[in-house]
């Protein structure tokens, strides 16, 4: 395939890795004593026209934007190989899991629009039968497609990687989508979960074959205990197979393509929402969507960009405060001082969205650059409106999704725009 060879460059720092020699996961520039630099790697932009393929695997239709792919022609693996790697995940997940990737639905929901007395017309994305149950095993597959790349191309960057096994904190649907995508690869897996993780969950990662690590709070420790014991993990040789693009930054990449699936949509249906409302926790998919609608407009699928609106709850939102802050502040600048704008929120937050809790947004910079561009802006919900956001959906759209799931349509109701609205649900009750 020809094109400049794939590279991923930190946004903070300026560091270029070359996938092929070097994995591309936390920057090489992070982690210096009182560095205050925002660092996530990030893959440089796709050469070449939007892809006009119908084949019905995410991962296949939009393999020339993506970086596994680039480097798997770029290491002299052929369409073929691709295919073949694509297909084996995808055989494995369908007996895993009951499905593999197909394109999720997009529709026009008028009944649920109608319902929430929103003005303009109202587009869902539904991700709640994607495989696990949402849109998170997007992020991992990116990862493992990757991992599969380096090993079947004998790049210097995989040796002795099949003996390292791979690591998550969460216990909730990034969890779940780490265990059946490791699974699918035979990878082994460890998972670092709190103590109150739900009973059902837990079981699912057993049934799927993940080695569970219930993280009680040390004495003394400050920051979630999952999270320090993950990141112990890594500093000791595991792969980062979470959805934080600080330690991975090729896990946001991979969600990229629920933005393809939603630009080509629009494009074949003629419709163009004005306001995009996307429910942010650790910010990877609000990252991976501004980023993949950026894609989508630089190469003419659609006009311009739909206005992002990121969607927090009231009992933890980093993101508004780092928007707020950084205002005025030029977002290289903003890049260089971290801890000027982020940082975990101070107080336990509980909410009916708890898979949005986390108390610092990962990924917040890419979120505010994405906002800025499209003259977006955060809005915070409220637990009551979270409910109703939950009730209308179920109602109205008939997705089971969890008040995770619908947090985004949440601040469509909390902040109801002009023109048309396009939301992403995603998470299935459970
Ligand atoms: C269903 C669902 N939607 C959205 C999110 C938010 O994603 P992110 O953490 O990438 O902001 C999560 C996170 O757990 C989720 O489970």
């Amino acid at each position: 395939m020809d094109g400049p060879p794939v590279r991923f460059t930190c946004h903070g720092c300026g560091a270029v890795v070359d996938p092929a020699r070097a994995l591309p996961f936390r920057c090489p520039g992070a982690g210096r004593p009182g560095d205050d630099v925002d660092h996530v790697l990030v893959p440089d932009a796709p050469p070449g026209e939007f892809p006009a393929g119908g084949e019905e695997d995410p991962f296949l239709r939009y393999r020339s934007l993506l970086s596994p792919y680039r480097l798997a022609r770029e290491a002299g693996l052929s369409d073929g190989d691709w295919a073949e790697i694509v297909g084996g995940l995808d055989r494995a997940l369908v007996s895993l899991d009951g499905r593999g990737f197909r394109v999720t639905p997009m529709r026009e929901q008028s009944a649920l629009a109608r319902a929430a007395g929103l003005e303009g017309a109202l587009h869902a994305k539904d991700e709640t039968g994607n495989v696990s149950g949402s849109h998170k095993a997007r992020h991992l597959m990116g990862v493992m497609l990757y991992l599969q790349v380096l090993e079947r191309a004998g790049l210097p960057a995989g040796e002795s990687v099949r003996r390292r096994r791979l690591a998550i904190a969460s216990c909730g649907n990034a969890a779940l989508a780490a265990a059946v995508i490791a699974r699918a690869a035979d990878w082994p897996l460890d998972v670092f979960i709190p103590p109150a993780a739900s009973p059902a969950v837990v079981r699912r990662l057993g049934d799927l074959g993940a080695a569970i690590t219930v993280c009680e709070r040390r004495p003394g420790e400050v920051g979630d205990p999952c999270y320090l014991r993950f990141a112990e993990a890594v500093a000791v040789g595991a792969i980062p197979f979470g959805v934080q693009g600080s330690a991975n930054g090729l896990a946001v990449e991979g969600a990229r393509t629920i933005a393809f699936e939603m630009a080509g949509w629009m494009r074949d249906e003629q419709v163009a929402p004005g306001s995009l409302f996307v429910q942010v926790g650790g910010g990877a998919l609000a990252s991976a969507l501004a980023q993949g609608f950026g894609i989508a407009v630089a190469k003419g699928v659609m006009p311009r960009l739909p206005t992002l609106v990121a969607v927090q709850t009231q009992a933890c939102a980093p993101l508004e405060r780092a928007f707020r802050l950084s205002a005025d502040v030029p977002l290289a600048d903003a890049a260089r001082h971290r801890s000027r704008f982020m940082w975990p929120w101070e107080t336990a937050p509980s909410s009916v969205a708890d898979g949005i809790l986390d108390d610092e947004t990962y990924d917040w910079w890419a979120i505010v650059e994405g906002m800025r561009a499209s003259v977006g802006r955060p809005v915070v919900v409220g637990e009551e409106t979270l409910l109703r956001a939950q009730a209308l959906v179920q109602a109205h759209a008939g997705v089971r999704a969890s008040a995770t799931g619908t947090s985004g349509f949440a601040g469509a109701l909390a902040a109801p725009p002009a023109g048309g609205v396009a939301v992403v649900l995603s998470g299935v009750e459970r």
